[in-house]
């Protein structure tokens, strides 16, 4: 099969390949993970596999050259390889929105050639890219002044979801390479107390204000967007000053113009960019500022690579394919509902938050493409802490506690900020925690080492908790791109398998629309007739009365 087609043959949970996964989960699932390592002294190093300079050790999930093979099978009943070119292609596969999805026409190398109707959209994307390039450099220059002619010394991102949380991890990721002259805030939250912390101190006439918003009809956006201009105009009066203090980056050039900024101040991009993956888009202008045009090219390409390495390797080494499949196997067959990201480097702190939104706005979801209610998990529940931070909180819970919690450990061979052995430290750390997670401590251990018989159960570690290790060089642009776009395509691969789609988002939709109808109830100074139910309506009166006071 070689066209686009999102209907599966048949239901998948009654699909051949998902009843022989089922089968071997029932003949393997009382085999532990020190039993599959004794077996075979090669496993760490045969479940492994290397791409666009990432390692990914998946030795310690709970499966066997057999899971492997029903995996590859899965992914093949479900056209794993179809529907990747076809994205790859530019075919409409977002069926809800009706819009190819096309990040990856992102970081493509200048000479590809990406068609949207009819359109190769690389040279538009390039064109994008060196405009950005060119305002990056003149403000990290000081070429670009404010109204009264001072430098820029503060960058503000305002956006919200995929417009707040790539910019801002990306930053945080990237901090080592960017200037530290000037200061770099994002403001997302309705709640006002981050529009007045993140502008506390601040000088208008030295900041430069990035509206992030790909539709530029979100409500946090242009409150917040709303309160910066008043606050620039505040200080320097006229109008015209705003024209050296806010650009745009949105889809949407006639709501841009209708808030006031000059759509020739405006860096488009596409609906064919899912919001929570546009990083490389316009959207990571404030990226491009901190840390130079040269750089972020560098974090595209490894975007790329990654691309590439997701587009041809084969499957048995394809890490996205690969980690996207595990994901399917302790979802579905070993009942796990989260996954913890665990990045042992402080830089990548809000990587966890990233992931959130591009893995679980991405996949949960509970209808197929066709419209079907699915019978099978989707989306696992995504959330971790860099460690060792997370050590000394939750680890408690994966080790001892009783939900079935796979691991993503992140860890890189060379720190940035070397200082005594803290590395070896750190990295003993994720090491350790893996062996612990997998084999555990035995009641028999427990005992030889003196420990009470009364205090022995509590000190027993069960093991057998699966987890994934990614291993890289050092954290670089580059490195930190290879590894986003390595989650980008295992969602891919685990939204293929359940058969939704993975690149709409309608479950924000219904929040919003209440919201509006619940704020002119909050507002007014009559009493309003509520006509929610009794909770509701008995916290807005509550709300009402302590609000007078
Ligand atoms: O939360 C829903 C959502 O549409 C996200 O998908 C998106 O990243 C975010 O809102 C912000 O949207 P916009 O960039 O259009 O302001």
């Amino acid at each position: 099969m070689t066209t686009y087609s999102f209907a599966q043959p048949q239901a998948l949970t009654a699909s051949p390949a998902w009843k022989a996964l089922q089968a071997h989960h029932r003949k393997i699932c009382a085999t532990s993970l020190r039993q599959l390592f004794a077996d075979d002294p090669q496993r760490g190093d045969r479940l492994a596999a290397e791409g666009a300079g990432l390692y990914l050790d998946y030795a310690k999930n709970r499966i066997t050259d057999e899971t492997l093979d029903l995996l590859e099978k899965l992914a093949e009943q479900c056209c794993l390889r179809q529907h990747r070119d076809a994205m790859f292609s530019g075919k409409k596969i977002n069926v809800t929105e009706k819009r190819p999805v096309l990040h990856v026409a992102l970081r493509a190398a200048a000479n590809e050639q990406i068609y949207v109707d009819g359109k190769n959209v690389v040279p538009e994307v390039r064109a994008t890219l060196a405009r950005m390039a060119e305002f990056a450099e003149q403000v990290r220059s000081g070429a670009w002044l404010g109204y009264t002619g001072k430098r820029i010394r503060n960058v503000i991102n305002i956006g919200i979801g995929g417009s707040a949380l790539g910019p801002v991890m990306a930053y945080e990721a990237l901090q080592y390479y960017s200037r530290r002259d000037i200061n770099f805030r994002f403001v997302s939250n309705m709640d006002a107390t981050d529009f007045i912390e993140a502008t506390r101190g601040l000088d208008p006439a030295e900041t430069l204000i990035i509206i992030c918003s790909k539709t530029f009809g979100t409500l946090e956006t242009l409150t917040n967007a709303h309160a910066a201009r008043d606050w620039c105009l505040e200080k320097l009066i006229d109008k015209q000053a705003l024209r050296r203090h806010f650009v745009a980056i949105s889809t949407n050039a006639k709501e841009v113009s209708r808030f006031g900024i000059d759509t020739t101040d405006m860096f488009g991009f596409w609906d064919w960019v899912g919001g929570r993956y546009s990083l490389d888009s316009a959207i990571g202008l404030s990226t491009m500022i901190a840390i130079g045009a040269e750089r972020f090219s560098e974090m595209l390409d490894g975007f790329y690579a990654m691309d590439l390495h997701f587009r041809h390797a084969p499957l048995r080494q394809n890490l996205p394919a690969l980690m996207g499949l595990l994901a399917i196997w302790n979802t579905n067959f070993l009942d796990a509902r989260t996954v913890a990201v665990l990045p042992y480097e402080q830089y990548l702190a809000r990587f966890p938050a990233y992931l959130q939104q591009l893995t679980m706005e991405s996949n949960g979801k509970h209808v197929t493409l066709g419209g079907a209610n699915v019978d099978y998990q989707t989306g696992p529940i995504y959330w971790g802490e860099p460690g060792t931070n997370g050590q000394h909180s939750f680890y408690q819970l994966i080790h001892q506690g009783t939900h079935l919690i796979p691991c993503d450990f992140i860890g890189f061979c060379q720190t940035l900020n070397p200082l005594g052995d803290q590395h070896d430290e750190l990295m003993s750390n994720l090491f350790a925690q893996t062996e612990a997670l997998a084999f555990g401590k035995s009641l028999a251990q427990v005992s030889a080492e003196g420990i009470p018989d009364w205090q022995a159960p509590h000190r027993v570690f069960q093991g057998n908790r699966p987890s994934n290790t990614i291993l890289a060089e050092r954290l670089t642009p580059y490195s930190l791109g290879t590894l986003i776009a390595l989650y980008e395509h295992s969602v891919f691969t685990q939204g293929v398998i359940w058969n939704i789609d993975s690149f709409d988002q309608w479950g924000v939709e219904l929040g919003k629309q209440l919201a509006r109808r619940t704020s002119p109830e909050l507002e007014s100074s009559d009493e309003p007739r509520l006509a929610h139910d009794s909770s509701t309506n008995a916290l807005m009166r509550r709300y009402r009365s302590l609000k007078k006071e």
